[in-house]
This record gives C-alpha cells, sequence and structure tokens, in this order.
C-alpha cells in the first residue's frame, strides 16, 4: 500500500507535480499497489483550486480516497469521508463498528448539514482568506526576525510552514530555549528530518500572537548562534 497526502503535504506544504502524479499512478497500478489518498488541506487551497486529487485518473478503483473536517470546520467532529469501492468502505465500516460500535449519528448529521448549506462555501471562503492572511504575517514576521537564518517555499494551501534554519542547531536545545521564552513550535525530528528543521503552524495562533511569538523564536535562535 502507498499512503500519499499529495496537497499541501503535513510538515512541508508541498504539492505533488502532476508528472510525478502520472508516474506514481501508473508505478502503483502496475504494481498492484492500492494508494491511500489523504486529502484533508486541498479545501483551503488559497488561489484557485488545488490540484485534482489522484483519484480523478482511478478507473479501476485502487485509490481510497480521504478526506476531513478535522482541518476545515472542527477537528472535535472526528468526521470524515471516504471515496472508494464498495466492498472496502463496507469492510472498513465493519472494523469501525469492531473497534468502538461506530460513531455518532448526532455529528455526522450536523456535518452533513452544514456541506450542504448556503453557509459551507462562504465558511470556506473565509476560512481561506484568513489562512492566507496568517501565513503571509509568519513570513513578514520570520523574515524580519531571522532574515537569510531561515528559507522555506511558500505554501499555497494546507496549515503549515516548514522552514530550514540556517546554521542547523540541535532540535532539544532549541526547544528548550523557546519553551524558556513561552513559545513552542514542532521540531523537524518529530517527522524524521534531522536537526535544523522546524515547522510552523498559522492556523490555530491568534494573529496578535505570531509576531510576538516569532520574535521569541529568533531569540531562542540567536540564543544558541550568537
Ligand atoms: C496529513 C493529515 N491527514 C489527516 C489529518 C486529519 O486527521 P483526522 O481526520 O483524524 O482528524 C491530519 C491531521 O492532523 C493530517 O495532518
Amino acid at each position: 500500500m502507498v499512503f500519499l497526502n499529495p496537497n499541501f503535504q503535513n510538515p512541508t506544504g508541498a504539492v505533488i507535480s502532476s508528472e510525478r502524479r502520472e508516474q506514481l499512478f501508473s508505478v502503483a497500478s502496475e504494481l498492484g499497489l492500492p494508494i491511500v489518498e489523504d486529502d484533508p488541506f486541498s479545501l483551503t487551497a488559497f488561489e484557485g483550486a488545488a490540484p485534482a486529487p489522484l483519484k480523478s485518473m482511478d478507473a479501476n478503483g485502487n485509490i481510497l480516497y480521504i478526506g476531513s473536517f478535522s482541518k476545515i470546520a472542527a477537528s472535535g467532529l472526528r468526521i470524515g469521508w471516504m471515496v472508494a469501492p464498495n466492498s472496502i468502505v463496507q469492510r472498513l465500516a465493519d472494523a469501525r463498528q469492531q473497534m468502538d460500535f461506530g460513531l455518532s449519528v448526532i455529528p455526522q448529521q450536523v456535518a452533513a448539514q452544514f456541506i450542504k448549506s448556503d453557509a459551507f462555501q462562504p465558511h470556506l471562503d473565509r476560512l481561506q482568506i484568513q489562512l492566507q492572511f496568517k501565513r503571509d504575517l509568519l513570513i513578514e514576521s520570520l523574515r524580519r526576525e531571522l532574515g537569510e537564518q531561515i528559507s522555506f517555499v511558500t505554501p499555497q494551501g494546507g496549515l503549515h510552514l516548514w522552514c530550514m534554519l540556517h546554521p542547523k542547531v540541535p532540535d532539544g536545545k532549541l526547544l528548550d530555549e523557546a519553551i524558556r521564552r513561552g513559545v513552542v513550535f514542532v521540531p523537524g525530528g518529530v517527522y524524521g528530518s534531522d536537526s535544523g528543521f522546524v515547522r510552523f503552524t498559522y492556523a490555530r495562533a491568534k494573529t496578535e500572537e505570531i509576531e510576538s511569538g516569532i520574535a521569541k523564536f529568533a531569540e531562542a535562535l540567536h540564543s544558541l548562534i550568537d
């Protein structure tokens, strides 16, 4: 099985190019490998639509596509959706039923009504504007505080900014210094990378917290390299 998060990947924000999608799709089809396409971020795309899912190429039911309310509405709803052949959906529903007797119907009703309602698209439009605003504020703050000491590719959707630090400092020490100053971040090591990478999330922080949080992060970094 191949597990992919092709649009605005967590943690890097990367999007798989269309050439690579075609290659992936044809290799997986040739080898008979099912693909799980995890796509919780496409509905946050900042400008225009996100690239079409791999699922759109799939005539043979080789791709199990999953989406989630967690990043666009409320993670507490614990609701997602799946596009897959009926036999797979039935088996997964059965497994879920055996794990915890299945999800409560009430949040599912709330989610279904929200998707169908006139409020859903305006909600997404607002969310995209707010996320893009916070992404820009985060980037401005990083450029101002850290200049050449940090580099990144600006994400076009999703919630995360993946950064490389120059010079690379040990994850643990940087996190300790940051926590002492009252700010936390996710060190790249959590995702299996070497020290010197950091993931910032701009979704949850309030706009007024972003600048001061990055100033504290910069102080923490400077305390290790100055
Ligand atoms: C890549 C990815 N997929 C899916 C999810 C959503 O998971 P769930 O719907 O279980 O909240 C997340 C949330 O952290 C994620 O980062």
